[in-house]
């Protein structure tokens, strides 16, 4: 008995040492099993009772082994909640009170704050309804199609998305075009981050304006440089003709949309593209070059000359449908790879595209995160209103960095230059924000921080409000200081442009003159710029720059009249929203929800992470 019991121990000892290796080693399975098969023919009863205890043991074994197992792999591919409270809890609080001397500049610029949010909120209002309630009905009731609004709710797997540049085509020379009628933006679908660029026809049938071209180029940009699919909904009558000549010849004019579609290709950014109304002359390349085309039955036409045209040149009638209708494109030509019967099924269609992609969704990742100690809502009282109204940056960042905690670089050197780390809802990002005008030393300070984010993979977060002008030298030694801070803004400005890790940048103040290249403005192509709408964007001041001489003759008060419309168009050109309706931003946020679209921009960036991304190629071509 004693000898069976032995022997019976001893097997199962081998046994759960083999079943523990074998949990975690393929190669020993059959081993196992043979091991298994005879001890079921031995000792058959005892065997089931001793199992029982061994799949206790076992479990508690493969528990501990998992959790080794789960502490060697990349941080990322765990839950890191407990990883990344330990480290953070750790950085420094920042000092949010805002100082009682400080309580008049709060309260002004709450003042200036209430009111340019009034005026944001009515032009997004105004932007919502399209080329207004009679072309929508026109375009919903006579012609049968979706409220491009409606259409990107059945597309995108949630109605919130990053809409890009709304305000983009307001009180331009040539009119308002609203939305530059045409909609971009970042939403999911299937669960995977994708630019749309989503014509408006109820804005004179969806032509293209210049602005639009310019919309349209930027969106592809983004695709571009963050690597993200893109999806087109064409519904547009091709350029908007009075405009043909700043639409057609130039470098960055129309033809680029289409250059770009194949570039996109060749760098297997797939592009998938809807024909959901007419897509006449330049419309029609854009499907056309497409990498998959869905087209909708008695909507969706595509040609280069619409019937008008061709009953002006044959004297022939032919209907739309006949000359380009889903049916002709999907069975005749080619142009088309899948019809279908009504929107609905145009959109479900492409969903269904987006998941034969082979994409990797962003992992569902639940990070645990502190929101700020001080209220979001009191970044009203400190968006400062002109750069006179400025205060301490620290208090703005304490109202947006996670736990309102912030590890300070160089904390008492080049002290008009706050730099450091800090999370974004859980995501690390080095913050680079202006706290003062950027001197020599708050110029190399920012060059160097700027190197060590580049060189850790740390995305970078600017906050910009520059000095609206410099001061003028007085002196030898004056002149001599300047040059150094040229130099070193130079360093810098080599440093951003060069750091290769993603940008975001915020406008919070002042974005004037040459400082504000050096803080990653436009032309330092940061992924995303973002304005608040009491930003202020300009290559000087209005407020600063003039003094008007007192009128006492003629030609003084010409002078002064002059100097007056300089002063009131400069006034007018500095606003948030002339900024915006000239895409030079990516559109205007309001303060409080910066942490939200921050964060959601870290999270659009980090999808290329989860790319497979082999070298460029060939674009795919139409056959
Ligand atoms: N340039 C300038 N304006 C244009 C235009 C163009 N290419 N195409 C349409 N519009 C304007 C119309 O004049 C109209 O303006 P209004 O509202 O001030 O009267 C508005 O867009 C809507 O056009 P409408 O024809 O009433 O709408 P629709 O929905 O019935 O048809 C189109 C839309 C685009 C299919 C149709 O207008 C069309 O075929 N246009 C010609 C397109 C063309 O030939 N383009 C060549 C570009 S190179």
């Amino acid at each position: 008995m004693l000898i069976l019991l032995s022997f019976l121990l001893r097997v199962m000892w081998n046994n759960i040492t083999l079943c523990s290796i074998c949990k975690f080693s393929p190669s020993s399975p059959s081993l196992l099993f043979s091991r298994s098969r005879i001890l079921h023919h031995v000792f058959e009863r005892k065997y089931k009772d001793l199992c029982k205890q061994t799949a206790q043991i076992l479990q508690n074994r493969s528990c501990q082994v998992a959790k080794r197992t789960c502490n060697m792999l990349p941080s990322r591919l765990v839950s890191n909640k407990a990883k990344y409270r330990r480290y953070t809890k750790t950085y420094p609080v920042l000092d949010g009170r805002i100082p009682t001397v400080y309580q008049h500049v709060f309260e002004e610029n709450l003042r200036n704050n209430k009111a340019v949010i009034q005026r944001y909120s009515e032009l997004l209002e105004m932007v919502s309804k399209g080329g207004g309630e009679n072309a929508i009905l026109r375009h919903t009731q006579r012609n049968k199609k979706l409220f491009v609004r409606e259409r990107l709710k059945m597309l995108l797997d949630d109605e919130s998305f990053l809409e890009l540049s709304p305000l983009a085509g307001l009180n331009l020379p040539y009119g308002d075009v609203p939305a530059a009628g045409c909609l971009t933006g970042i939403g999911k679908i299937c669960g995977v981050w994708c630019v749309f660029m989503a014509n408006d026809a109820t804005v004179k049938g969806g032509t293209i304006y210049p602005i639009g071209v310019k919309k349209q180029l930027r969106a592809q940009e983004i695709a571009m440089q963050n690597r993200l699919l893109s999806v087109y909904l064409v519904d547009s009558g091709g350029a908007f003709l009075p405009l043909q000549s700043e639409l057609f010849p130039d470098k960055s004019d129309g033809g680029r949309v289409f250059y770009n579609e194949a570039i996109m290709s060749a760098m297997k950014i797939p592009q998938v593209a809807v024909v959901c109304g007419s897509c006449v002359a330049g419309g029609a390349y854009v499907p056309t070059m497409a990498e998959e085309t869905v087209i909708i039955d008695k909507i969706g036409t595509l040609f280069l000359a619409g019937p008008p045209l061709v009953k002006a040149a044959t004297g022939e009638d032919v209907s739309p449908e006949d000359l380009g209708g889903a049916k002709l494109h999907s069975k005749v030509s080619g142009c088309s790879d899948h019809f279908a019967s009504s929107e609905k099924e145009a959109y479900e269609c492409v969903r269904n595209i987006i998941s034969t992609l082979n994409y990797e969704p962003l992992p569902e990742e639940v990070i645990e995160y502190d929101g700020p100690l001080y209220s979001s809502d009191e970044l009203l009282g400190l968006a400062p209103r002109g750069y006179n109204y400025t205060l301490p940056v620290k208090l703005i960042l304490s109202r947006l960095m996670d736990g309102s905690r912030f590890q300070e670089f160089k904390a008492d050197y080049g002290t008009t230059l706050v730099t450091g780390f800090g999370h974004v809802e859980g995501h690390l990002v080095g913050v680079v924000a202006s706290n003062g005008e950027l001197s020599h030393d708050a110029s190399l300070k920012g060059g160097h921080f700027v190197q060590l984010c580049s060189q850790r993979s740390i995305p970078i977060l600017f906050f910009q409000n520059t000095a609206p002008h410099a001061a003028e030298p007085t002196s030898i030694s004056q002149a001599e200081a300047h040059t150094n801070r040229l130099k070193a803004q130079a360093s810098m400005m080599a440093a951003v442009a060069c750091a290769a890790v993603p940008k975001i940048t915020v406008v919070i103040g002042g974005c004037y003159g040459s400082e504000s290249y050096v803080m990653c403005g436009r032309s330092f192509s940061p992924n995303f710029l973002f304005l608040w709408p009491n930003a202020r964007v300009a290559l000087v001041d209005s407020r600063h720059f003039f003094t008007i001489p007192k009128a006492e003759d003629n030609d003084c008060k010409e002078d002064e009249s002059e100097l007056n419309h300089l002063k009131e168009k400069l006034e007018e050109e500095s606003s948030a929203f002339y900024s915006s309706a000239r895409l030079w931003d990516d559109g205007v946020i309001l303060p409080q929800n910066t942490r939200k679209v921050v964060a959601q921009c870290l999270e659009i960036i980090n999808q290329q992470k989860y790319q497979v991304i082999s070298p460029c190629q060939y674009p795919v071509i139409r056959m």
